[in-house]
């Protein structure tokens, strides 16, 4: 099976380096020749150390570079029986690419794109089959996170669905089906880890140290919401929350936080800009900070805030599978495999319980009257009915 890539930057290089690693044929793509010998120069590096660590032998390292070649026309796709789109986030320039990639290839292949927050029927739309079209939506770094979002688009054919699940399972990734809206599964239910977070801080109940240790300490995350967005970038964290909010025609529960748009407007990135929540030597490493005067005992805060954080998380997650976003497995999967979460939500609020869970909602809406709170409809229900999601 022949595979074509798109797009040759952090995305398009690492999807092929995943299909050239379970033994298919890439053709991978790009308008730029830096970028093309970037990717060839990373991908020797990614391997050889690879083999230095004894994960791969030289031959199989061998195999996979053989599997990729690098080409510098779209036409040279056209053998491709899948091929996946990592441009940049643009719809008029993925349009414009769909459209001439089609004149190319056989009426059999699959085009899919891996758009974060672009819909995938819009994309579709440019094609004269608008059926072959489909999102698969990888991580970063592509190779190492196990979650793959398929999305099929109201267009898509069951077909295309199907044979698209196949090929990435056979990748060796967890796939989760998602609905072609907003933010898809990982990017929609993931907000209130930041957005929460930010309120918090901006009510003044603690400060980015306690929140941070709370969520990590009692909750089991690997990294605090604030120090996650200094990973991520406060100006990615925050053009992804702007573009959700705006897509979901301002559900006040996506609202961006001034907070970090001022981190983002003035360069405060994180770790990439050495400063953000907080400070990073130039090799992106922690600089403790002096330490701060904490209050004697912050245990019962810490705990505040982390079932304010979870119970929306959970909420979230809920209402995604009311609106039938995906299944309670794909939901739960997403957040594990694709952000790494402790525990899936939906199994979270098995344990908590569906009265804690609405109690806690019940609770943030009755102190604020804010739409933001407002439980979701699923959760009341199955905890009137006595049910749990597993
Ligand atoms: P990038 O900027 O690293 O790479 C994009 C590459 O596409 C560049 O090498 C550029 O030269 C090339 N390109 C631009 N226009 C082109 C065209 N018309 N034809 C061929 N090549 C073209 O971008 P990145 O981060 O890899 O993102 C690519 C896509 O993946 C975007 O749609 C993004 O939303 C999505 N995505 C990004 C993730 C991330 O964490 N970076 C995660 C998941 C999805």
């Amino acid at each position: 099976m022949n595979i074509g890539i798109i797009g040759s930057g952090t995305m398009g290089s690492g999807i092929a380096q995943v299909a050239a690693t379970s033994g298919y044929k890439v053709k991978l793509f790009d308008t730029n020749q830096a970028a093309l010998d970037k990717a060839r120069v990373a991908l020797e590096k990614i391997l050889a150390r690879l083999v230095e660590k004894g994960r791969i032998v030289t031959s199989e390292k061998d195999r996979i570079q053989a599997n990729i070649s690098y080409v510098e026309t779209l036409k040279d796709l056209s053998d491709s029986n899948l091929t996946i789109e990592a441009i940049v986030e643009n719809l008029e320039i993925k349009k414009n690419l769909f459209s001439e990639l089609e004149s190319y290839v056989s009426d059999a292949c699959i085009i899919a794109s891996n758009t974060s927050s672009l819909s995938i029927a819009s994309i579709a739309s440019s094609l004269q089959k608008p059926e072959r079209c489909i999102g698969i939506h990888f991580f970063n770094p592509a190779p190492l996170m196990k979650l793959v979002e398929v999305v099929p688009a109201i267009q898509t054919s069951q077909e295309v669905l199907e044979t698209s699940v196949k090929i990435i399972k056979d990748w060796k990734k967890t796939v989760a089906v998602a609905k072609d809206t907003p933010g898809f599964i990982v990017n929609r239910v993931a907000r209130p880890f930041y957005g929460e977070a930010l309120r918090i801080y901006e009510e003044g109940i603690a400060s980015f140290e306690t929140i941070d240790s709370a969520m990590k300490n009692i909750g089991g995350f690997r990294m605090g919401p604030f120090e996650l967005m200094d990973f991520i970038g406060n100006d990615v964290n925050y053009t992804v929350t702007e573009t959700v909010f705006t897509a979901f025609y301002f559900d006040p529960r996506y609202k961006p936080a001034f907070t970090q748009k001022r981190f983002a407007e003035a360069g405060y990135l994180g770790r990439k800009s050495g400063k953000g929540y907080y400070d990073y030597d130039k090799n992106g490493h922690l600089i403790q900070r002096d330490s701060v005067i904490q209050p004697e005992n912050e245990e019962p805060l810490k705990q505040l805030i982390f079932n304010r954080i979870l119970v929306m998380l959970i909420n979230e997650a809920a209402d995604a599978l009311f609106l039938n976003i995906a299944s309670a497995e794909d939901i739960d999967n997403a957040m594990t495999k694709g952000v790494n979460y402790p525990k899936g939500l939906l199994a979270w609020a098995d344990e908590k319980g569906m009265d804690w869970c609405v109690s806690k909602m019940d609770e943030l809406y009755n102190e604020y009257h804010e739409d933001r709170y407002r439980c979701s409809p699923l959760l009341r229900k199955m905890n009137n009915e006595n049910k749990t999601f597993f």
